[in-house]
């Protein structure tokens, strides 16, 4: 790097750049970086010597106040994702969602431990069971008393939202903060495997919530003759006698 400079100050004639600039002047009148940093003597030579432009005539300084600055996700919106609620669920609840049969059923649920949204694909069950997700849990909640103080309040075991899929594959035991959530929302019913296995680990989770009683969301696909045909007499009596299954007809809203 000397022998560089050195020959650098050679071939300038008293030691001034093209500009008529010491190498001193130069630096002491650079500006910082456009992050804020300083240049690195490295940089501030080769510029001095090459007649390199620091500063960049169309770049701003500093990229604070720009009116166009993407704010990114909401809080909200990270907590939701945090609880499992899948992003194009958050999108929708975020956006202008409209009043759907599920939606109203979903608001309809003001007790019971059981709300069953059984319908075609595309009708809005998910987004439906996603706000219902983001209420919290209404009424007492079975997992002891809510923590913390007033709007900041929080169960120990907070909203949580599962798929039928992920449920039911595996031998470890379902995590205590699914089988405890104030809240769980199993998503789509029914495109589990249809074994032996896989019913017997989503008939225990559903008797375990029922017997505490302890608030849970389920869409399908499958109709409720479907559902007895598949889990048992008991599994749908749990729903119905605990809860509400409902039959939400309608158009696909995919497509929109
Ligand atoms: N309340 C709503 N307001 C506006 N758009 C909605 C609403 N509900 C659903 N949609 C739109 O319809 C799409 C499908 O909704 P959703 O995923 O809830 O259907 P689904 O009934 O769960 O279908 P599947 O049975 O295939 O899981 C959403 O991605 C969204 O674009
Ligand atoms: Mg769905």
């Amino acid at each position: 790097m000397k022998r560089i400079k050195d020959l650098i100050a050679n071939a300038l004639p008293g030691n001034k750049n093209a500009s008529g600039l010491s190498f001193e002047e130069f630096r002491d009148s650079a500006p910082l970086r456009v992050d804020g940093q300083e240049w690195s003597p490295e940089a501030l030579w080769f510029a001095w010597s090459t007649g390199t432009a620091l500063h960049l005539a169309d770049l701003p300084d500093t990229f604070e106040d720009e009116p166009d600055a993407d704010p990114g996700p909401s809080e909200w919106h990270l907590a939701m994702l945090r609880k499992g609620v899948p992003p194009r669920v958050v999108r929708c609840l975020e956006g202008d969602y409209q009043i759907t049969p599920a939606m109203n059923a979903a608001k309809r649920w003001t007790q019971g431990t059981f709300l069953c949204l059984s319908g075609e694909s595309g009708v809005g069950k998910s987004v439906a069971a996603g706000w219902l997700i983001s209420r919290g849990p209404l009424g007492p909640c079975p997992f002891t008393q809510p923590q913390g103080h007033e709007q900041f309040a929080y169960w120990p075991h907070g909203p949580r939202w599962t798929r039928a899929t992920d449920l039911a594959r595996g031998f470890d035991e379902i995590p205590g903060e699914i089988r405890r959530a104030s809240v769980l929302v199993i998503d789509d019913l029914g495109d589990e495997k249809n074994d032996e296995h896989s019913r017997a680990r989503l008939s225990s989770l559903l008797s375990e919530r029922d017997d505490l009683q302890a608030r849970t969301v389920i869409t399908t696909n499958l109709n409720a003759a479907t559902i007895k045909h598949r889990y048992g007499t008991r599994f749908v009596d749990r729903i119905k006698g605990h809860g509400f299954l409902t039959a939400i007809r309608g158009e696909t809203m995919r497509a929109r």
